[in-house]
């Protein structure tokens, strides 16, 4: 048997780069070495072996462990294959694509909307194809380097990403989380011909919900075109009957683009913009993470589409769950422990001192728990927060249990 020998890179080749430096000073930080999972992720995850009661999974309605869910994923594999095996462009789509697509677009009130292998690769696209220029054999030509965007300063990693390189206080410009007055102050500043503004719904970082009629309003007061990353709100916020519905109506009847992720409410993974029909047939060239790189897997796509069908049937399983995360609030509040104030399914726990957050995740790991801990660089030096995502699937023994775990600590460290 030959035995295959990893080539040992050079140490000295690659001292420019700092790794070594870097990974050693960030050793706390068990990001660097992700521990393995095991089995499927749910209420409670087993992690290097051990079960954990789980607040970290964004597939917070379980669906996907759903066995008629799991069942029409099977019937997807069969019948549109593993792979697409090609780019959009040069093979076409899956049928299943085409189909998702179509849904997103009503369901986001959209003419249109474009599939990609991930939110993040629609966002990095969006951007990209509202701010690129090229050139056609036909002679057609669009030259977008001159839009301006203003994004929300806590905007998800893929917008930064997709804007890096851009001018920063020419084209780009960042205003304060959720300040409407701040982007109306840039607004009337920029006064750009070519202007988007980028906002999300629920916001990763701390579960806030954007002020998006407002954001909406200043858009179309100053002829701005609008984006709104709703990866955290799709398929969860709408219906009048639930928090939010105010919001969620204005980004289906207003809002000129939208971004929605399939790995959140939905389960899954993929992402899509939805927007005016022209803009999105022009992304299929320009946003560049749709035609250079593999799309959603069929079977993916064909159980995106059957489970968001399955929300908009059933309004009850999105209902239950908003009420069950409600009720986690509640009795944080009445056990007085501070959340960052929203009315969103994510609590946010502010901690303060980082050291002190650190300790947090070590001790719950002991004590059984996941819990995810943003602190420095995620957020400001010595703001980390505790960042909880309630699961469908949680007891309410696991959540008075964390509860409890979660008032010692604090005891402890005298917060
Ligand atoms: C606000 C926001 N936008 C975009 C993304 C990226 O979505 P995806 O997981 O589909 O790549 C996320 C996921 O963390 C997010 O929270």
């Amino acid at each position: 048997m030959t035995v295959s020998r990893i080539a040992a890179p050079s140490v000295d080749r690659l001292a420019p780069w700092q790794f070594a430096a870097f990974v050693e000073a960030n050793t706390h930080d068990m990001a660097y070495r992700p521990p393995v999972v095991d089995g499927p992720v749910g209420p409670t995850v087993v992690r290097n072996g051990r079960e954990l009661v789980n607040f970290a999974s964004i597939s917070f309605l379980e669906l996907d462990r759903h066995l008629p869910v799991q069942r029409h994923f099977a019937e997807g594999a069969r019948a549109h294959g593993l792979s697409t095996s090609g780019s959009r462009m040069t093979q076409g789509i899956c049928r299943p694509h085409q189909v998702l697509e179509d849904t997103i677009a009503r369901h986001t009130g959209k003419e249109r909307a474009i599939s990609f292998a991930t939110g993040l690769l629609a966002n990095i696209g969006f951007v990209h194809a509202m701010s690129s220029s090229a050139h056609f054999d036909a002679g057609i030509e669009v030259r977008n380097h001159d839009t301006v965007f203003v994004v929300d300063r806590d905007v998800h990693w893929s917008i930064w990403k997709g804007l890096e390189g851009r001018d920063y206080g020419r084209n780009v410009h960042a205003f304060r989380h959720n300040d409407v007055s701040d982007l109306t102050r840039i607004l009337e500043r920029v006064r750009a011909r070519k202007t988007v503004v980028i906002a999300e719904s629920i916001y990763s970082a701390d579960g806030t919900m954007g002020p998006i009629v407002d954001i909406l309003d200043a858009c179309e007061r100053y002829g701005a075109i609008s984006m709104i990353d709703d990866a955290n709100g799709f398929m969860v916020y709408g219906p009048e009957n639930r928090p939010y519905a105010r919001e969620a109506a204005a980004i289906r009847d207003r809002a000129d683009f939208v971004m929605v992720s399939l790995s959140k409410a939905i389960g899954l993974e993929g992402g899509a913009i939805a927007g005016p029909a022209t803009a999105i047939d022009a992304f299929e060239l320009l946003s560049g993470t749709s035609m250079f790189t593999a799309a959603i897997q069929p079977p993916t796509a064909y159980t995106a589409k059957r489970t968001i069908d399955v929300l908009a049937d059933d309004p009850a399983i999105v209902d239950h769950y908003l009420a069950h995360a409600a009720r986690f609030r509640r009795q944080m509040h009445e056990s007085d422990t501070p959340t960052t104030p929203t009315d969103s399914y994510m609590l946010s726990v502010p901690i303060g001192n980082d050291a002190a957050a650190l300790h947090m995740r070590e001790w719950f790991v002991e004590d059984g728990y996941l819990v995810p801990v943003f602190s420095y660089p995620a957020v400001p030096r010595n703001r980390a927060l505790l960042r909880l995502f309630p699961h469908a699937g949680h007891t309410e023994e696991q959540m008075d249990g964390f509860l409890r775990t979660l008032l010692t600590y604090r005891r402890r460290l005298g917060l």
